[in-house]
């Protein structure tokens, strides 16, 4: 019996292996995924008479996009797409080592000459990325060009319970903004897997090894149906690393003034740079409400900020009254008490006049903020004695039952 091999199954296989090899991707079939449906599209871009062209020629992350834009020399020769193309150090188990434990230097990289990633989206999906990427800290610094550039070279993911969205260990394909579900992060050590913390229907992961060309840092697994959107590596590291060279140079002297901060070395402030993002306040703008599920940290940049607690009456009822219990000046930071003891917000925030605040996600900051750890909770000593004081009795902020 004569087998026929279909006409392009060849050079059809040969072009996905080819980018397989050149990118070594994390997920095979999510590559797969991409690979097929962005040579689909090339087809259906060059019409039916392209399709074998495209079929045959394949197709390169880089160079050929679901739908690329021409920016710059268009006249670039096919095989030359390769410069943001690094070579994976590869050590013996074929994953690829940390080569760089820093950020690169956008400043070394040639002009801005790759044609961009567009995933073609319906109105209605670009609504819901819109929404799922408005508080992403990452994004907060982009301008209006560059984030419209990140939108359009977002896709969607579906996932499902106990799928695992990365492995601790494997290469950094893609960055995701969660639109919907619960994902697990866990964090191997000493070969024992623990449970680190939760994303729950809000917030992004996967940036740490995009931006420091390190392998994974833990593992995500949804414990949902869940819906996530994708950004490809090439797009994230052109744009949001870019930006972060320029947050690096904007934030460095101000972070260095922090006295919270002042116990971090430089790389671990430098870190905190890469992943805050700033958040602008009108006068009287209420920043975090009391008794809100907490997931961020607040630095004031500039501006000052009032804190606001409902005051107790004799039998412990809480009234409707706030009064006044702190106020946060440039350099100091507050919404960290939720984030250490578990609980919802002590006590609410608001601007007095426009206020700038870099702001840091519950991840970060527990990932980050380890060293600074004892001298916060020495302060939240502090504010049990200032309540007592303002409110005559004893208030156990730490007690979860509180
Ligand atoms: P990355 O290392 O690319 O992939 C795993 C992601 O998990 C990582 O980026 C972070 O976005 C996220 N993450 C959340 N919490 C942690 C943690 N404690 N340690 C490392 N990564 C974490
Ligand atoms: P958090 O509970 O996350 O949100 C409200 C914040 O107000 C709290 O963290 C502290 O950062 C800040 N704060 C300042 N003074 C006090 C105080 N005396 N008691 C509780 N919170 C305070």
């Amino acid at each position: 019996m004569s087998i026929e091999i279909p006409h392009g199954l060849t050079d059809l296989l040969q072009g996905y292996t080819v980018e397989v090899l050149r990118k070594r991707p994390a997920d095979l079939v999510e590559f797969a995924i991409q690979y097929f449906t962005r040579l689909k599209e090339n087809r259906e871009r060059d019409g039916a008479g392209g399709g074998l062209k495209t079929l045959t020629k394949g197709v390169n992350f880089e160079s050929e996009s679901m739908q690329t834009e021409p920016n710059g020399d268009e006249e670039e020769d096919e095989d030359d797409d390769d410069s943001d193309f690094e070579p994976p150090v590869i050590n013996r188990l074929g994953r690829r080592v940390s080569v760089c434990a820093e950020a690169f230097n956008p400043d070394d990289e040639e002009e801005d000459t790759e044609p961009k990633v567009v995933h073609p989206k319906t109105d209605e999906q670009r609504c819901r990325l819109q929404d799922a990427c408005k508080d992403i800290l990452l994004f907060k610094n982009l301008d209006q060009e560059q984030l419209s550039q990140v939108l359009d070279a977002m896709f969607e993911r579906r996932v499902k319970p106990q799928e695992h969205v990365i492995d601790q260990g494997d290469d950094g394909d893609n960055f995701y903004v969660i639109e919907r579900g619960l994902y697990d992060i866990f964090v191997t050590r000493d070969n024992q897997s623990h449970c680190v913390g939760r994303y729950d229907n809000r917030g992004s992961f996967g940036e740490l090894a995009l931006m420091y060309n390190t392998p994974r840092a833990a593992t995500i697994v949804a414990t949902t149906e869940g819906a996530l959107w994708g950004l490809d590596r090439v797009t994230f590291r052109r744009i949001i690393l870019k930006n972060n060279a320029k947050k690096r140079r904007m934030y460095e002297l101000f972070i260095e003034s922090v006295p919270i901060l002042k116990s971090l070395d430089v790389s671990e402030r430098m870190k905190i740079v890469d992943v805050i993002g700033e958040k602008l306040y009108q006068d009287g703008e209420r920043i975090i409400a009391q008794g809100d599920k907490a997931d961020c940290f607040y630095i004031v940049e500039s501006g000052e900020v009032k804190i606001m607690m409902k005051s107790k009456t004799k039998t412990g009822q809480e009234s409707n009254q706030e009064v006044e219990i702190a106020r946060c000046s440039r350099g100091q930071y507050f919404g960290e008490l939720a984030l250490v003891t578990n609980k919802p917000r002590a006590a609410s925030a608001y601007a007095i006049g426009d206020v700038k605040c870099l702001v840091m996600d519950v991840q970060a900051f527990e990932r980050l903020l380890g060293p600074c750890m004892d001298i916060m909770k020495r302060n939240i000593t502090h504010y049990e004695e200032q309540l007592v004081a303002l409110f005559g009795s004893s208030m156990d902020l730490t007690d979860p039952g509180n």
